[in-house]
């Protein structure tokens, strides 16, 4: 039997007056999978996750967030429904006047339909920060840690819900190569530690080739080698240029499409 369904787009358009942004698109994430969209800024991919959280609603179509259809639900079910997504955005969007431990905490003391016992925040906020090695910085403030400890403490605020869903807005943007692979391996632990449905929004064809081409061990503290089906989307004025594998991607002869996926000499 397949997986369950956990977000399903149907025909969604979204428009920001006259200006189509995203495209009859059609999107199905089912439990287990992953799927790298890729695209150059402006194609869509902000759109796309925003939507899929019901941030912005389609002016056309539908979409399916566990198996219930956002745009025909109330605020608070719907804020409810977020709460069981955890999300990087691309902003990293910490609160600067929060030290880091409040900042992970957020999620747990304000989405209500979590009961979080109090008692239990710190230990996951400690969790969390542990998971992303940050485990000293609890009382640090956001000004105090560098661009990659920040984007950190944004993938702990992610997963302090311990969410069967997870969206990475350009996790690595701005980022210094070593840095942003850093940045990819924690999401590589957390999709196969966790066993989290994990979509990953980046114009890096060089993140998407990590989720694909390689597995956290949880024994060694490394990843390694393997092949975790990996689904690739190629966004191109809010349509899917491209949907299929990573060799179908790298087969692809479209002027546009291939320009995301140049095969890598090596990555380390
Ligand atoms: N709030 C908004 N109002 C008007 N236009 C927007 C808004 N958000 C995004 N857009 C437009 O939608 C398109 C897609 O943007 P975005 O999803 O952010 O691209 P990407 O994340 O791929 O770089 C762009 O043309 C952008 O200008
Ligand atoms: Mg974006």
């Amino acid at each position: 039997m397949a997986p369950p369904v956990l977000l399903r787009f149907e025909r969604v358009t979204v428009k920001f007056d006259e200006n189509v942004v995203l495209d009859r698109v059609n999107w199905e994430l089912r439990e287990g999978d992953t799927c790298v969209i890729l695209g150059s800024a402006g194609s869509g991919k902000t759109v796309l996750l925003k939507t899929a959280l019901g941030l912005i609603h389609p002016d056309e179509g539908r979409v399916m967030l566990f198996d219930k259809e956002t745009t025909s639900l109330r605020e608070r079910e719907l804020g409810d429904l977020r709460a069981r997504i955890g999300i990087l955005f691309q902003e990293g969007g910490l609160f600067d006047s929060m030290t880091i431990a409040e900042n992970v905490a957020y999620p747990l003391e304000n989405q209500k339909s979590l009961l979080c016992p109090e008692a239990d925040v710190l230990p996951r906020v400690e969790e969390a920060l542990k998971f992303v090695e940050l485990g000293h910085t609890l009382g640090k403030f956001p000004s105090e840690l560098s661009g990659g400890m920040r984007r950190r403490v944004g993938i702990a605020r992610a997963i302090v819900t311990q969410p069967r869903l997870l969206l990475y807005d350009s996790p690595t943007a701005g980022l210094d190569p070593i840095t942003a692979n850093n940045i990819m391996t924690l999401i590589a632990k957390e999709r196969d530690i966790r066993h989290t449905t994990t979509a990953l929004a980046t114009h890096r064809y060089q993140d998407g080739h990590l989720l694909a081409n390689y597995r956290y061990n949880a024994n060694t503290g490394k990843l390694e080698r393997g092949k975790p089906e990996t689904r690739f989307v190629v966004m191109q004025d809010g349509r899917f240029a491209f949907e299929g594998s990573q060799d179908e991607l790298e087969a692809s002869r479209d002027p546009y499409v291939s320009k995301f996926a140049k095969p890598l000499e090596k990555i380390s």
